[in-house]
């Protein structure tokens, strides 16, 4: 009996001792999924620069220059560009969409794309 409660004390920790840690299990997910051309990501860069999108989500785009706007380093490529073509849509519309979406008169879709493989190289 004694034994037995003792297995059962030590079993879950060294199950937990067993498991990978959760953060590496993520860099694993993430380096599985192809890495962006590198060209693609530094076109990117040149129109987050081009196109003034730095002058509202800040030159490392997430320093954005009022508390209501967002960050964007980092983000889901495939994220960002849903929501960039919603707001430039119309289908994206609350009280702070409309200073975006002014800009997004100045990229095409496929700058869009592009600018968002960029931003999701960002740390
Ligand atoms: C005049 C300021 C301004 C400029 C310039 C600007 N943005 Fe934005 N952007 C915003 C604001 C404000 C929002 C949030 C809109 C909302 O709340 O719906 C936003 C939202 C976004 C989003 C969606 C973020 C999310 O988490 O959903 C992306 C992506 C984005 N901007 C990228 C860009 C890019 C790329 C450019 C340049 C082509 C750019 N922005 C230029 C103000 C700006």
């Amino acid at each position: 009996m004694k034994t037995f409660l003792l297995a059962l004390l030590i079993a879950p920790g060294l199950a937990l001792a067993a498991d990978p840690p959760k953060k590496d299990a993520k860099k694993d997910a993430k380096a599985a999924v192809a890495a962006p051309d590198p060209a693609v990501v530094a076109e990117g860069a040149k129109l987050f620069q081009d196109r003034t999108c730095w002058s509202c989500h800040g030159k490392d785009a997430k320093t954005p220059i009022m508390p209501a706007y967002p960050k964007l380093a980092g983000q889901n490529a495939e994220y960002a560009e849903r929501q960039m073509l919603d707001i430039k849509s119309g289908a994206r519309a609350n009280a702070n969409a409309a200073a975006m979406k002014g800009v997004m008169g100045l990229v095409n879709d496929a700058e869009i794309k592009t600018i968002s493989i960029y931003l999701s190289t960002l740390q």
